[in-house]
């Protein structure tokens, strides 16, 4: 009380409240900031409160990484408001953390944000999970199921192969019009999933099947969003009533619809026999306490199949449109793929995985595809799970740390042409395919992408069926489609269109 008298008084207390306001704050940044450890990897200097957001181009994010990476080298500094980020860039520095320090770098950062979307104790989905005990039972689940995914009906490939079939058969509708691919290849990598989790798959006319995909892009979008970075930056903001239900609406609605499949099933379920991941799950549920408490409970199989979408749908499907922009561009390269598979393969049955092997050229062309669409450039956030060093450099407990996977696809040491379209980096003299250990699209180590095996299938399967079909084109009146892509998480291609002539 006597403080307000004291501070009504005059103007000259205004300035005294400001002084101390100003300490107060400077004060309790210094609290908020990191100590000064030695050995920190360097970096730009880092300002209260905002850290060293104000030296990065937002319109232009890698400008400003490019500028850091030749002032610091290839493990840099920055700092995220009060969160401490480390960027490791190139093939050797990238390799030495994932692999040979996998358990130093296998954790992940926390976001305020996730709680909205029903985050929570023992149920953390799998790609944003802390690294312990319950990612590591869900991960091994997962893969495990994934693997002997047979459950009594067709294999995986087989799967794949059926709905590379329906998505031929939608493209040769088209009649040789140009079009957009985009759609047609989502429907088909969504499918898969829904195959996965739901034991079938839908038509891509389906209207509950386009209310999904719908539902899902926006949620991704809205993932992405600027405001959803802001209240990680900003959780306090999250407090204001109302807010986190306008913001994640598109999220929340997502994973209702996700609660409607799921109760379907549990209406259905017979433990005598799985039908999908689902069910297998559900299983697990009904083994009792200990099975909830190791995340097989409800809550986490919603986050967990949310998450199979999210990262097995958009990555594939983007790749896949890489892969056919390269096409329209390299028609060379178009009609030696034309070469191999009526000579390895023919126009009659489908193409298989056993077909890879003796495909080297068609194979190299994909991977190559992989390199240079480059759609997860800088992968995924991971987090030092304990205090380590990397290179001479001191990397404290809880420092988020970004794999530069770009820099490893495009490193200039390892790749002859790092930033062209050249297939030959996938090939030996003899014409036989070798893949460089610097090929990392999916990153490594304890997190590597948990779906590699079926987005390689996926990539095979679908990319040679169509070229086995198809002839692709740029339609005449379309101007060259860039090759720059855009990035909202994944690095898509521009939005383009060609045509495809059955041949
Ligand atoms: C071409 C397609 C794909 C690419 C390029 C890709 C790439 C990646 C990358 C870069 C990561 C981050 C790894 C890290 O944190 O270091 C990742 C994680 C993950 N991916 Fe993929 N992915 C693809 C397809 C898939 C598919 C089809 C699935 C699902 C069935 C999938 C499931 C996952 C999961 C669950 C994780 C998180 C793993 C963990 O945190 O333990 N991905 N992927
Ligand atoms: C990652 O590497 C690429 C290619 O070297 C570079 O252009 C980009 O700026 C880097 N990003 C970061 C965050 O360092």
């Amino acid at each position: 009380m006597t403080l307000l008298l004291w501070l009504s008084s005059d103007w000259s207390s205004i300035a005294v409240l400001g002084v101390f306001l100003t300490v107060f704050t400077l004060v309790f940044d210094f609290m908020k900031r990191r100590k000064k450890w030695s050995r920190y990897p360097p970096g730009p200097m880092s300002l209260p409160f905002v850290g060293t957001m104000p030296y990065i181009d937002f319109n232009n994010p890698h400008l400003s990484f490019n500028k850091f990476h030749k002032k610091f080298g290839n493990i840099f500094s920055l700092q995220n408001c009060w969160t401490n980020v480390v960027v490791l860039n190139g093939y050797k520095t990238v390799k030495e953390a994932l692999v040979h320090k996998a358990d130093d770098f296998a954790d992940r950062p926390y976001f305020p944000t996730y709680e909205h979307v029903g985050y929570g104790d023992k149920s953390e989905g799998i790609v944003v999970a802390r690294y312990g005990h319950v990612w590591k039972e869900i991960r091994k689940f997962t893969l495990s199921t994934l693997r002997d995914f047979g459950m009594g009906k067709k294999s995986l490939e087989e799967q794949v192969t059926e709905e590379a079939g329906f998505l031929c058969s939608a493209i040769k509708a088209e009649e040789g019009r140009p079009f957009d691919l985009r759609f047609l290849v989502n429907n088909a990598v969504c499918n898969m999933i829904c195959s996965i989790i739901y034991g079938g798959r839908f038509d891509y006319g389906d209207e509950v099947f386009r209310k999904m995909v719908a539902l899902f892009e926006n949620s991704l979008s809205e993932e992405a969003g600027f405001l959803t970075q802001f209240l990680n930056v900003m959780p306090i903001l999250l407090r204001i009533p109302g807010l986190p239900q306008k913001v994640f609406r598109g999220q929340k609605a997502y994973m209702d619809f996700i609660d409607v499949l799921i109760q379907k099933h549990m209406e259905t379920w017979n433990p005598e026999h799985t039908r999908d991941f689902t069910d297998a799950f559900l299983k697990e549920m009904s083994k009792g306490k200990e099975a909830e408490e190791n995340g097989f409970n409800y809550n986490n199989l919603r986050l967990v199949t949310a998450d199979l979408f999210a990262a097995g749908s958009d990555t594939t499907s983007a790749t896949l449109r890489w892969a056919f922009l390269y096409m329209l561009l390299h028609p060379g390269t178009q009609s030696k793929i034309h070469k191999e598979i009526d000579m390895v393969i023919g126009r009659e049955r489908s193409p298989t995985m056993m077909d890879q092997v003796n495909m080297p050229y068609t194979n190299a062309v994909i991977h190559e595809a992989q390199r240079c669409g480059d759609i997860a450039p800088v992968g995924l956030p991971h987090m030092a799970y304990r205090d380590t060093e990397l290179q001479g450099y001191f990397i404290p407990k809880g420092t988020t740390v970004i794999t530069n996977l770009s820099s490893v696809l495009k490193d200039e040491s390892v790749w002859k042409k790092p930033n062209e379209f050249y297939p030959e980096h996938f090939l030996d003299v003899n014409g036989q395919f070798v893949k460089p250990e610097a090929f990392m699209p999916f990153s490594a180590g304890r997190r590597v992408c948990l779906g590699a095996q079926l987005a390689r299938m996926e990539l095979f399967i679908f990319f040679t069926t169509l070229l086995q079909q198809f002839t692709f084109m740029l339609p005449e009146d379309q101007p060259r489609p860039w090759t720059d892509g855009y990035f909202a998480l994944i690095k898509c291609p521009h939005p383009f269109k060609l045509r495809a002539i059955p041949r």
